[in-house]
């Protein structure tokens, strides 16, 4: 089993970025925990950041026969892009949305995710434990199938 883990725009300022809301964690430590969870599991995990919005929709497209399932923090581009949303819906690969943060709790703007329609669940609120989440999640529901 090979799972894709996605990262966008500014989450790899995680750990200096506003901790009051992110917390003081790293990208690199939660995707290190995140990455002996999978591996406890016999799941290959591979991880891809950026903050452009085009490489993001390039990593979904190429991740095509590659991989079995995705989680994606799509960070800012959540609210706005329609190009992710659509690489999420035509790759027919399963993916979770995570947020570190409740964004129910933040900005209007933050409410409404265009992406989430695409993916088979959304997990929030929990920080990076939500990474863990999403993999249980998607594990279950991959071990399902
Ligand atoms: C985020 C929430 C988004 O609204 C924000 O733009 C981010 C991070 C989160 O993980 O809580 O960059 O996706």
């Amino acid at each position: 089993m090979r799972i894709l883990v996605i990262n966008g725009p500014n989450l790899k300022l995680l750990g200096i970025r506003e901790p009051a809301i992110y917390g003081r964690e790293t990208l690199d430590d939660i995707l290190a925990k995140a990455r002996a969870f999978a591996e406890e599991r016999g799941v290959q995990m591979d991880v891809f950041q950026s903050d452009v919005e085009g490489e993001l929709v390039a990593a979904i497209g190429a991740a095509v026969g590659k991989y079995d399932g995705i989680v994606i923090n799509p960070a800012a581009y959540t609210h706005t892009s329609v190009a992710l949303r659509d690489a999420l819906s035509g790759c027919g690969i399963p993916a979770v949305e995570v947020h570190l943060s409740n964004v129910h709790k933040r900005e209007s703007f933050r409410h409404v995710s265009l992406t989430a329609a695409a993916c088979v669940a959304q997990v929030m609120g929990f920080g990076g434990y939500g990474y863990i989440l999403a993999i249980t999640g998607l594990l279950n529901l991959l071990e399902r199938k």
